[in-house]
């Protein structure tokens, strides 16, 4: 990494990503995130909100960090903008296999161990590098220590691996194994629930 006087030498810029809540650009250094205004929201409202979740997703990417959970680090930031360190490896979609399952479940069990809501965990927001699996995407994060809400985090996750793997179910097993090294088997029994909870809505309105 490059600082020219306390700036970021950002290098060329190779990828734009446009997103509901927020413009991704990846240069060669670094990763610039800026949350987009939302024009149905009332400017001085809109401008508070963005504020607030760009300070909130800084503050969990880095405590998740000191939970000993790979995130990138956070270089400058202001209002609407994140200038993070641009973790260059492969995506965690591609290359799943039970063993990383394993890992993101260690590493979800330690975010909630501090009652950090992940809030998006799915196999898009990591990434894998030099053997860790980093979660590079903490935008809908937030804080409670409810098992209710670590439940739907873990619930996301399960619903992703269906939808992408047809081998879900070991990595669902193996996600599960490591969850449960460290955290409360109260919350899988919940995600349980949660799931069951669709299907039924899904019977109902089906009848
Ligand atoms: N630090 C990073 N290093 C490398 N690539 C990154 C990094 N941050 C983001 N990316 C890439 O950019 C994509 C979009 O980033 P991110 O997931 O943070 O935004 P988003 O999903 O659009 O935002 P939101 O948080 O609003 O849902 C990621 O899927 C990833 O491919
Ligand atoms: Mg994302």
């Amino acid at each position: 990494m490059k600082i020219v006087r306390g700036e970021v030498e950002k290098g060329k810029l190779l990828k734009r990503y446009i997103g509901g809540e927020a413009i991704v650009e990846i240069y060669e250094n670094v990763v610039v995130k800026r949350r987009i205004p939302k024009r149905y929201r009332v400017k001085e409202l809109d401008e508070l909100l963005r504020k607030r979740r760009t300070k909130m997703e800084i503050k969990l990417m880095n405590l998740a960090r000191r939970q000993g959970v790979a995130t990138p680090i956070v270089l400058d930031f202001d209002d609407d903008t994140i200038v993070m360190e641009r973790i260059e490896g492969k995506a965690v979609r591609d290359v799943m296999n039970e063993d990383i399952c394993k890992k993101i479940g260690r590493d979800l069990a330690k975010m909630h161990e501090v009652n950090i809501i992940h809030g998006d965990v799915t196999p898009m927001n990591m990434i894998l590098k030099e053997g860790k699996i980093y979660f590079i995407d903490f935008g809908l994060s937030f804080v409670d220590s409810g098992v209710e809400p670590k439940g739907v985090d873990v619930h996301v996750f399960f619903e992703a691996l269906k939808a992408y793997y047809d081998d879900w179910f070991k990595f669902k097993e193996a996600f599960v194994d490591g969850y449960l090294e460290k955290g409360d088997v109260e919350v899988i029994k919940r995600a349980e629930e949660i799931a069951e909870r669709g299907r039924y809505v899904k019977r109902v309105s089906q009848s």
